[in-house]
């Protein structure tokens, strides 16, 4: 029994909500009528309410009887018990309430969001955020995600104000002073779904895609960055429809950015809100990365729109059907929009990420027993989603587009405006596909950890073995090694002998052994790149391949340096082996390969003794100057998107971690132009010069870029200016952007990622370390409550012995409620950067002292 499940003694089918905020007093009154099933006699009735003031309760029924009820609140619990003057007989009751509130600064619940006009006038909008268990905080209510019902939802705002709820407007009227606005009846849906946003908010013109009018809300001035959003919104949601087989499940679409917000996008169906970066931007002056992001995110949550509000978990343990479903089908979407982005090579740095977490003895199986609100929190990570998307990608392979597409709408249709479970999806894929589903998933989703599959050739057999990854030999204490069982693995060979051979192994056991090409042949495993499984090639076969760059795709060769550098990382691999690896690269022109060279360069950066950096600059400085010499600093008239994203990422990696003087000049030339004509640089290099700048900038710099911060147009622009606040090397400037992560100035969405990132500096790290630790309770006094988490993330860039300790002596005093095994993967992840870091320093010196 899990203390924190409600009874389902009583079951709601429906709330009747009224709700009155008023943004002056920061305040929110309201009374809800919820129609109750009870099915057994009653004394007391549970539901899940906190930072609510009850001020009346009462059962009533269509036979006339009302029953007193008496609330007693229990904060911990965050619940609610309605103690009856009288039982409640089984049948049908309505339960009525009235309650207060405030709204909050802490972006969850009903909760205020302030921001200034263009005329520097501030202002206050009211907004929610209920995922995973804070519709409780706004009204009392039966908050899992099992309580479906519908919601009628009744606000009554200041006239001078508009008000976007879940379903469309079915009436309007003017009582004591207020505009009453009442909404039309929502689906059967969970509570974490609902939403309201009350300010002065301006809409595009809609779109209409079928019967659904879809529009983009922002605060006034904004309207000029939506148009991008709108149209991978429209688009993403005429292809879920044709996907899924299945229309649209509301009634209207509205997406709003809202200023601060502490997730990137919640699927509220019907009133998805963002962050602003993640739906408003300037498609002339954005790079790709800026725009893909926002494409993602869009087609991310309408992709939840069937796969979480129509069909839900059953409960957070099942989180993963939501996420990594919108995960994978915001790549499919994408990429049927805009196939020149090759959206599905680019999600090999999902999966990377993906496999990087899940190489710990502290990973978790994708499904995962949840108890608290903690550890729902705790599930939204890279293994809920990009593992989770991963997995499914690799079965989508396996299967075949078309009879995974038929089990997921078997799915759907199965259970639309209910909740499911894993074992139902196994059965809708299981009936299209006629195969034994659980048999070939249940390892991927129900255990920790994944496999290494080593390839080697003996004469003319290929031997496949497998067996579980870990980074590190043994768990770190107090965990025991667990048991290493074989995964049900599919395969993918390619052998280039004469000719080019594919097959596909279902490697089931510790070993399989195919006759399949000669010695000297060319062997690509998990070629096409959709396993999620490392490849160990015996050095033959690796040294082949390497030769034969030309035969592999780019996804092929991302996985190819992505798993070499996880070798090294596990000390399977000398770590100057790895970087002689990298060399082979120079000839290299995809972005996502660079991008996995430069990540492995950011973090060998942050274990090479500081008197070594100058040597680890002249090295990227080797891999990446051919590269980006070839391109040049002016894009030419026939790049395509890719390879001005490439040229500003190389720019990066050359002027900051590469410490390039002519990079640095030329960046400072190509900005002072850029200031003078706006436009004139290529959007996708001028993020890369402003962090260029931020890292070899005075004071003067940091006056400069803190002011444009200041003032930015787009949300894109007001990330740049502040990330880069946090990439200067100048201790004095380095301690005025942490003062401002806590005095106000930096928004506390935003406040915990440029912490994290300054611990991940290794120009910062120290200093923001002893801010950190100095400044922790404040923090977790002022930030949302996912924030000291995701701030938490950036110890794991203290790879230090010194440090390592102190980070662990820290947190066994601080004791940090992060839920699940987060902070035990932190202390691990550290401690996989630090034995690195000790076995590999002497040589890797060695190495970097003989390039001379
Ligand atoms: N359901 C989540 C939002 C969420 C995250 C709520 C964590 C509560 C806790 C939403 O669908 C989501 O996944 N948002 C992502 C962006 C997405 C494109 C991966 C996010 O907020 O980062
Ligand atoms: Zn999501």
């Amino acid at each position: 029994m899990n203390p924190y499940r409600l009874p389902r003694t009583a079951v709601p089918s429906r709330y009747d909500i009224w709700l009155e905020p008023d943004l002056t007093t920061l305040t929110f009154r309201g009374t809800e009528t919820v129609a109750l099933d009870v099915v057994e006699p009653i004394s007391d009735v549970t539901l899940n309410a906190v930072e609510l003031t009850i001020e009346s309760a009462s059962l009533e029924n269509d036979r006339g009887e009302t029953i007193r009820a008496t609330p007693t609140m229990d904060d911990t619990m965050e619940r609610c018990r309605l103690t009856l003057g009288s039982p409640a007989a089984p049948g049908r009751w309505r339960l009525r309430l009235a309650f207060r509130g405030t709204l909050n600064d802490k972006l969850r619940g009903f909760y205020r969001s302030v921001y200034k006009e263009p005329t520097g006038v501030s202002r206050t909008m009211a907004a929610t955020q209920f995922e995973a268990t804070d519709a409780r905080r706004a009204f009392p209510c039966w908050d899992e995600p099992s309580f479906k019902a519908v919601f009628a939802v009744t606000l009554a705002i200041d006239p001078a104000l508009t008000a976007v709820s879940n379903t469309a407007i079915v009436g309007e009227t003017r009582e004591n002073g207020r505009k009453i606005v009442r909404f039309a009846d929502t689906i059967k849906m969970s509570t974490y779904l609902v939403a309201f946003v009350v300010g002065e908010l301006e809409a595009t013109d809609a779109t209409m895609i079928g019967r659904t009018p879809l529009r983009v809300w922002c605060v006034p001035g904004k309207k000029h960055l939506a148009r991008f959003g709108q149209h991978i919104g429209a688009a993403s949601l005429a292809f879920f429809e044709q996907y899924y087989g299945v229309p649209y499940p509301g009634d209207k679409l509205d997406l709003l950015a809202i200023p601060d917000f502490a997730a990137g996008a919640m699927e509220n169906l019907g009133a998805i809100t963002f962050r602003e970066t993640a739906l408003l931007v300037d498609e002339t002056a954005a790079s790709h990365a800026e725009l893909e992001r926002v494409a993602d995110v869009v087609a991310h949550e309408n992709a939840h729109m069937w796969f979480g509000d129509l069909v839900t978990m059953s409960w957070w343990n099942g989180i993963w059907l939501n996420e990594a479903f919108a995960t994978f089908m915001e790549m499919l979407a994408v990429d049927a929009w805009k196939p020149e982005w090759q959206r599905w090579a680019t999600f090999g740095v999902s999966r990377a990420a993906a496999l990087s977490l899940d190489g710990l003895h502290s990973t978790r199986p994708i499904e995962f027993p949840v108890t608290s609100p903690r550890d729902a929190d705790a599930m939204f990570d890279v293994l809920t989603y990009e593992k989770g998307a991963s997995v499914l990608r690799m079965l989508e392979q396996y299967l075949g587009p078309d009879v995974f597409r038929a089990g997921v709408r078997d799915y759907l249709e199965t259970h639309r405006l209910d909740n499911a479970d894993t074992g139902d999806l196994w059965a809708a894929l299981g009936r299209a596909s006629q195969q034994p589903i659980p048999a070939v998933m249940d390892g991927w989703i129900f255990r920790p950890g994944h496999p290494v599959v080593t390839v080697s050739r003996e004469g003319g057999e290929l031997v496949l073995a497998q067996q579980r990854f870990n980074y590190l030999r043994e768990p770190l204490p107090p965990a025991a090694p667990e048991p290493d069982q074989p995964w049900q693995v599919p395969v993918q060979l390619r052998v280039h002998g004469r000719s080019a051979v594919e097959e596909r192994v279902l490697l089931t056991e510790r070993q399989a052994r195919r006759r399949l090409g000669e010695p000297g042949d060319v062997v690509v495993a998990n070629a096409g790149g959709h396993g999620f499984y490392r490849v160990r090639y015996a050095p033959d076969l690796l040294e082949a391949l390497l030769k034969r760059l030309d035969l592999l795709v780019p996804i092929e060769r991302f996985n190819l340096v992505n798993d070499a550098w996880a070798m090294a990382v596990a000390g399977l691999m000398p770590l100057t082996a790895y970087v002689d690896l990298t060399a082979r690269f120079r000839e290299e022109r995809d972005r996502n390969v660079w991008s996995v060279l430069t990540a492995s360069f950011y973090a060998i950066n942050r274990l090479v003794a500081p008197a070594e950096r100058a040597r680890l600059e002249a090295l990227v400085r080797d891999r990446v100057a051919p590269a980006f010499a070839a391109l040049g600093w002016t894009p030419r008239g026939g790049d395509d998107e890719l390879t001005r994203q490439l040229r500003g990422d190389l720019a990066r990696a050359l002027g900051v971690l590469g410490n390039d003087a002519a990079v640095q000049a030329r960046a400072a030339e190509i900005y002072a132009g850029s200031l003078k004509q706006r436009g004139s640089v290529d959007p996708n290099l001028l993020p890369a010069v402003i962090a260029v700048l931020a890292q070899a900038g005075d004071a003067g710099r940091y006056e400069e870029f803190l002011a444009a911060f200041r003032s930015a147009k787009t949300p894109q622009d007001e990330q740049r200016y502040l990330y880069a606040l946090a990439a200067f090397r100048d201790p004095a400037l380095l301690r005025q952007t942490l003062d401002r992560t806590i005095n106000g100035e930096i928004r506390t969405q935003d406040a915990p990622f440029v912490v994290r990132s300054m611990l991940m500096s290794v120009y910062a790290r120290e200093l923001a370390w002893d801010f950190v630790k100095r400044q922790w309770d404040t923090m977790d006094g002022l930030y949302p409550k996912h924030a000291m988490r995701r701030l938490a993330e950036g110890v794991t860039g203290l790879a230090t012995r010194e440090l390592e300790a102190d980070v662990q002596a820290f947190f066994a005093a601080k004791k940090p409620q992060f839920g699940g095994k987060v902070l035990a993967q932190y202390l691990e992840q550290l401690h996989v950067a630090v034995t690195l870091r000790e076995r590999e320093a002497a040589a890797l010196s060695g190495y970097l002292s003989k390039l001379g």
